[in-house]
């Protein structure tokens, strides 16, 4: 064995796993390269992004932050095992339903991270959603559809005591909402509705919020009813341009027998 190569021994996913690891390889990629456990992803490697959430002894931390060999005689779980379990089976759902993932890259942290928020056992405001997911950057999908889906799911999980809100809840969280879209920034010229993340801003407050989850959606940027309509579709009153009535003479220019002048 090289010198600088060490010996490790840890649980992995309910496995014992003995390997080798070098003492800067991270815990992201030695799950990845070293056991094959790709669900982890590598993003910014800098403990920005959340794409390389893992639990360590049940706790999710950075996967590219650790060395593998802090993790000796410690428990490791990753997406893989979370998802097999069925532990996370609604949440994965409701990010279906929701529309709450498109490219997927930023999904197993996402997951992993909202897990830890909803095992705590009450339904957490939509602001304690966005803090504690807020060291996970998404680039596709907008943080409204996550949101939306794990607070789906912890109103699910508690039933009905979930339902149960004080008088005037309601009234006060619609204001809250209706003050933060006020305060939001219009979408982008073009009529998109991605929401900034908290890449633009650093922090939970970048992630930007519907007026009310009562209020019908509003359509889809890309569903014909948000595309303003175009003198191409029929959709401006423009009048006809008039049709030129043009004679013969007109058409052919003098007639022949007028001669030439
Ligand atoms: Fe670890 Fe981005 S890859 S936080
Ligand atoms: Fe693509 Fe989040 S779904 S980065």
């Amino acid at each position: 064995m090289a010198e600088h190569v060490r010996s490790i021994s840890l649980t992995v996913n309910g496995d014992d796993v003995h390997e080798t690891a070098e003492p800067r390889t991270s815990l992201v990629d030695f799950l990845r390269e070293r056991l094959g456990l790709t669900g982890s992803h590598v993003g910014c490697e800098q403990g920005v992004c959340g794409a390389c959430t893992v639990r360590l002894d049940g706790v999710t931390v950075r996967g590219c932050l650790v060395l593998a060999v802090q993790c000796a005689g410690s428990r490791v779980d990753t997406i893989e095992r979370v998802s097999d379990t069925g532990e996370i089976a609604d949440l994965q759902e409701a990010f279906v339903r929701r529309n709450a993932l498109q490219c997927g890259f930023c999904t197993p942290g996402m997951l992993l991270t909202a897990q830890e928020l909803l095992s705590q056992g009450s339904v957490p405001s939509r602001e304690d959603i966005r803090a504690h997911l807020c060291g996970n950057y998404c680039r596709c999908t907008g943080y409204q559809a996550i949101v939306d889906a794990v607070e789906a799911v912890a109103r699910a999980r508690m039933g009905p005591r979930a339902s149960r809100q004080l008088p005037g809840e309601r009234a006060v969280d619609n204001t809250r909402r209706e003050n933060e879209s006020a305060s939001s920034p219009p979408p982008a010229a073009g009529g998109s509705a991605r929401l900034s993340g908290p890449g633009e801003g650093g922090s939970a407050s970048a992630y930007t919020e519907s007026p009310s989850s009562d209020a019908p959606l509003p359509p889809h940027p890309g569903s014909p009813a948000a595309i303003p309509p175009s003198p191409f579709r029929g959709g401006w009153s423009t009048p006809r341009a008039p049709s030129l009535h043009l004679d013969k003479k007109a058409r052919t220019g003098r007639p022949r027998s007028e001669g030439a002048p």
